[in-house]
């Protein structure tokens, strides 16, 4: 899939590919706080680091005046780090005040981002934040003492509800509040979290789980689909007419499956349904692409069979 960048993101990106003078990509020897976030196996990984000017006597004085990374990513992570690095050091920041760096103020130096890749930019706030907690660490600053509150172990503490991408709870609860995410897709933008297998969508403990927990239901409006019998029209005994089998199968494979395939240059047409048989057909990137038959059985069935009906089958014809 081809993204629509922006001029300033292309224009960080290649500085920094080029080796550049005024790109970042590299590292401080001896840093004065370093920081990481993501991991390779999820597809998405950097240590953040910078240099500060020391205050003889008080360290919430220091100056940030270098900021460098190291990035495993994309396009948008290598210019979101770059971008990253040029607010800050243009800044002259103290390191308590560069965590008012948030990951919107990322998407607007690089004039926009695709929402597919917000998550690019949040990795950066995160790497931020992480690199501070250990400035603090070095200079003897309480972070606690400050109204500062850092979780760098969070992601290693409490139950993982995204397994694809290792996310705990504690994590997830605090970036929905932060950031206002609403909606499954929104939490797979901004923080990766749902964007393999989906099985953690709709499961019990799952993304709409806390999104339910955080944000209330109101009217049933953020009711996971497994649980929205009554409201389907089923009759006493769970049972679906064909044709609300049918709506529902379409609802779950437009608001779930669909845009996961489409961020990969994919999608999926419906092209009938007989009893608990659900004949589909993958097309774009998704048509011709070696995986397909575990996109099909991993993802679109397992989805369908969480979600609507565990019998289900999916075939591709
Ligand atoms: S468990 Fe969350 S995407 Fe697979």
């Amino acid at each position: 899939m081809a993204w629509e960048y922006s001029d300033k993101t292309k224009e960080l990106f290649m500085n920094a590919v080029q080796g550049k003078d005024s790109a970042h990509l590299g590292e401080i020897t001896d840093p004065d706080g370093i920081g990481e976030h993501g991991s390779i196996a999820c597809g998405d990984a950097m240590k953040f680091m910078f240099r500060v000017e020391r205050h003889p006597t008080d360290p919430l004085k220091d100056v940030i005046v270098e900021a460098k990374y190291l990035t495993f990513g994309c396009t948008s992570a290598i210019a979101s780090s770059e971008a990253l690095c040029a607010i800050i050091e243009g800044g002259r920041y103290t390191p308590i005040q560069a965590l008012e760096i948030d990951n919107a103020a990322i998407v607007k130096f690089l004039e926009g981002l695709p929402s597919q890749k917000i998550h690019c930019s949040v990795m950066g706030a995160e790497a931020l934040e992480a690199a501070v907690f250990n400035w603090a660490q070095n200079r003897g600053v309480d972070l606690r003492e400050l109204g500062v509150d850092i979780h760098p172990h969070e992601q290693e503490e409490g139950r993982i509800v995204c397994k694809c991408f290792s996310m705990t709870e504690p994590y997830l609860r605090r970036k929905i509040k932060e950031l206002n995410l609403r909606t499954i897709s929104e939490i797979t933008d901004a923080v990766k979290a749902g964007g393999a297998c989906a099985t953690c969508h709709h499961a019990p403990g799952g993304l709409q789980d806390l999104l339910d927990s955080i944000w209330g239901t109101a009217d049933g409006a953020g009711k996971s689909i497994s649980t929205a019998h009554a409201a389907d029209g089923a009759d006493e005994e769970g049972r679906l007419s064909p044709y609300q089998f049918a709506k529902k199968v379409e609802t779950l494979v437009d608001s779930t499956v669909r845009p996961m395939l489409q961020k990969d240059g994919g999608d999926i047409e419906i092209v009938d349904i007989k009893d608990l048989l659900v004949y589909v057909h993958l097309t774009g990137a998704c048509a011709g692409c070696v995986g397909a038959g575990m996109t099909l059985k991993m993802m679109v069935e397992q989805s369908l069979k969480d979600n609507v009906d565990e019998k289900i089958r999916v075939i591709a014809v």
